[in-house]
């Protein structure tokens, strides 16, 4: 796919927040039957962040992440013209951004949430750059944040050693097309296979006393392992050749490679399959876990701050997860 721009969009800042309270393997392993071992070399995860206290939600990361950006840049909150939220765990079905624009002073911000599971971030930044480069907008804060360890079955092994808490946000501006950094993206969905990964909505069993109608609740996250591995291997490298070759760019043209922070194995797997080297794979997943919709821009913050990315340099991210919907943008950074 060729892109028509008529301006760019450049990513002006990032930021990220984590909750204190770790949770180790070891500790995983007092509550069901695993080990730390088992964990660490199925996955290369040694603890996640998980969100305590009665009152905290996906908002109090989100906003955290959102200021720790806004700072870096010395922005007002008032020059945001759009909040888009990627998160699958909301604290208010009809979205939580608003909560965000208000409390972090957003006065001018238009916000929606934008659900895409782990790949929510990518869709966010894609959905952020087609506002800029048409001009409706200049400053979009694009937040990724989840606290799927609201939604875990803490009894259930196969699924609750994989998930963290964490949010990440991106300041995105329009500028001129000479400087626009987000060259290309590629985006896919897959329905077809959406019971591999999910949080479904299950009806109680009998409908009300007096109206024909069934109302539920929402299920744990439930997983089917082996094929959501299967489904990354192979789809990921794929989206991202398709876009490296829109641009006419190859491998060799990437420095960094940013995927969804899932699985150490996968990361390395995807890299394999790109003939890309492993010394190009940006990872904190060992200490997050998977932060779903949080995992880039908490892992692209992190590689921010430790002066990793130089001006320039290609960043490839990807990101893959439930829906099943898979992704990759191009930025130069
Ligand atoms: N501790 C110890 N044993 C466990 C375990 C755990 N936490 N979870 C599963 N097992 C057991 C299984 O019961 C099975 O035992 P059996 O052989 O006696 O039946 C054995 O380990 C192998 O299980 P399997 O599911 O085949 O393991 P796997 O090698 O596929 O690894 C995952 C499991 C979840 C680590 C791996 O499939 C994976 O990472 N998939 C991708 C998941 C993902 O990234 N999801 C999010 C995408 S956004």
């Amino acid at each position: 796919m060729k892109s028509f721009m008529i301006q760019g969009a450049k990513i002006l800042a990032t930021g990220s927040a984590v909750p204190n309270s770790s949770l180790s393997n070891n500790q995983i392993s007092n509550i069901v039957n695993t080990s730390d071992e088992w964990i660490f070399t199925r996955t290369g995860i040694k603890e996640r962040r998980v969100l305590t206290g009665i009152n905290q939600s996906v908002v109090d990361l989100g906003i955290l992440a959102s200021m720790d950006a806004l700072k870096k840049i010395s922005m007002d909150p008032s020059e945001i013209d759009l909040i888009i939220l990627a998160t699958s765990s909301p604290n208010d079905l009809f979205g939580s951004a608003s909560q965000i624009q208000c409390k972090i002073g957003a006065t001018n911000a238009v916000a929606f949430d934008l659900t895409a599971a782990c790949s929510g971030f990518v869709l966010g930044i894609v959905t952020a750059s087609q506002f800029l480069q048409n001009g409706s907008y200049r400053n979009i804060l694009v937040i990724g944040a989840d606290v799927l360890s609201k939604w875990i079955d803490w009894s259930d092994r196969s699924t609750c050693i994989l998930f963290g808490d964490a949010a990440g946000a991106a300041i995105v501006q329009r500028c001129s097309n000479q400087n626009n950094s987000i060259l290309n993206f590629q985006l896919n969905t897959d329905g077809k296979y959406s019971e591999h990964l999910s949080i479904a909505y299950k009806n109680y069993t009998s409908p009300h006393s007096k109206l024909n109608l069934y109302q539920g609740y929402f299920n744990y996250v439930a997983m089917n392992g082996k094929e959501v591995y299967k489904f990354a291997v192979s789809q990921v490298p794929l989206s991202i050749l398709k876009c490296l070759s829109s641009l006419d760019m190859s491998v060799n043209d990437v420095d960094w490679l940013l995927l969804h922070q899932a699985n150490e194995r996968i990361l390395k797997a995807v890299a394999d399959k790109l003939s890309i080297n492993k010394s190009k794979i940006i990872a904190n997943l060992s200490k997050y876990g998977n932060t779903s919709a949080a995992s880039i821009p908490l892992a692209l913050d992190e590689a921010v701050q430790d002066d990793k990315i130089l001006d320039s340099q290609i960043v490839v991210i990807a990101g893959f997860g439930a829906g099943l919907t898979w992704g990759t943008v191009v930025i130069r950074w």
